[in-house]
């Protein structure tokens, strides 16, 4: 962890939850929150790691009140913000909201320029965990100064608020993000789409040294469910893992396929996300059709390791133990993650054959 970055125990391992955006749009209102509130119970989400339940834009008014204060939109959100948090947080979850840090949403609702320490002020009374702050509008402005401030309102509202900082990765935010905030947007918005999630990865290949506890890169969130192959999806999702990256769900938790819930709690490679360590990983191999990726797990020499299968035919793609510090006759133990089965002991390298658009992810460590 570098000197100055946030260290204050609100993010030790990256977030998970649900956000309403990728999915949803502005189509939200106070029944879909609660629904999926109870869906990320009842389905295993919670107990699997999910926390965070977000709303993202379109909750608000079109106007705030003559105090100068955010109103939700009295039509989506009848019972008001802080009853919804409310039932939220019992059923052990957390609350999180958007905002944006210009003149106006990227959707065009009022936006916080000016108002950041009376919103953070009435997000705290609302009972808010996280807040997602967003760059739309924001000609002529400092991403620095305008984030620094939201830092700044958070701690005078005095509650603890993850701050998900959503620059987009222009002013390349993993070089000062870090000291105020606990995650920052790498890149612009994911779709559904398998070259879209391709292209994101390729954006985080040299971020790995600015991530850590308490301040995570975020190559956004999670398109899992929403319309890719179940291959496409678990490549995704495993990758995100590797990455380090906040687990946001996107997806309609109401109506999932066991499929995508399984690939969503697959509990060993949630664990590779949630590492204690905080190490995210490095490519060390990227020739356009396979990818290795290689992630340091805490413990003695243990790695994570995927194989990405970029190219339309099934390959097979290898790791060599040397690439990972091992020495050359060392004997290490493999294990599918995805699986959930040893695959025994290998020296040498370690060898899987990778469907089309699909990716292996190990842990290979030290007897
Ligand atoms: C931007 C953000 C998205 C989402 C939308 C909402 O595009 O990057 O994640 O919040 O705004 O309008």
């Amino acid at each position: 962890m570098g000197i100055g970055r946030l260290s204050d125990g609100l993010a030790p391992t990256p977030p998970m939850g649900w956000n309403s955006w990728n999915r949803f749009g502005v189509k939200i209102d106070e029944g879909l929150v609660r629904e999926t509130a109870e869906a990320m119970v009842e389905s295993g989400m919670r107990d699997a790691g999910y926390r965070y339940v977000v709303i993202d834009d379109g909750w608000m008014a079109p106007e705030r009140d003559r105090n100068g204060d955010f109103v939700a939109d009295p039509v989506k959100f009848p019972s008001g913000i802080a009853a919804l948090a409310d039932r939220i947080h019992a059923l052990g979850l957390r609350f999180g909201i958007y905002t944006d840090a210009g003149m106006k949403t990227c959707q065009g609702f009022p936006a916080s320029l000016g108002y950041e320490f009376r919103d953070a002020r009435r997000f705290a009374e609302w009972g808010v965990d996280y807040v997602k702050v967003d760059w739309c509008h924001t000609d002529g402005l400092s991403p620095r100064a305008c984030y620094a401030k939201w830092a700044m309102a958070i701690h005078a509202a005095r509650r603890p608020i993850v701050l998900s900082i959503c620059e987009w990765g222009r002013a390349r935010p993993w070089e000062w993000a870090g000291t105020l905030g606990h995650l920052w947007r790498t890149c612009w918005d994911i779709q559904p789409e398998w070259s879209s999630v391709a292209t994101i990865l390729d954006r985080q290949v040299d971020l790995h040294s600015y991530s850590g506890p308490d301040h995570w890169n975020d190559p956004d969130m999670l398109e899992v469910g929403n319309g890719m192959s179940a291959d496409e999806d678990r490549a995704h999702f495993g990758l995100w893992a590797m990455l380090a990256a906040p687990l946001m769900a996107g997806n309609d938790l109401r109506a999932m396929s066991e499929e995508v819930r399984s690939v969503l709690t697959a509990p060993e490679i949630v664990a590779v996300d949630q590492d204690a360590r905080g190490v995210q990983a490095r490519r060390i191999r990227g020739d356009g059709e396979g990818d290795v990726w290689i992630r340091e797990l805490a413990g003695s020499r243990a790695y994570a390791v995927a194989l990405l299968n970029r190219g339309s035919l099934s390959q097979e793609l290898r790791v060599g133990l040397d690439e990972l510090g091992f020495a050359a006759r060392e004997r290490v133990r493999v294990r599918d993650l995805w699986r959930r089965s040893d695959v025994g002991d290998r020296r040498g390298e370690v060898v899987a054959t990778v469907a089309p658009h699909s990716a292996a992810v190990l842990r290979i460590a030290a007897y």
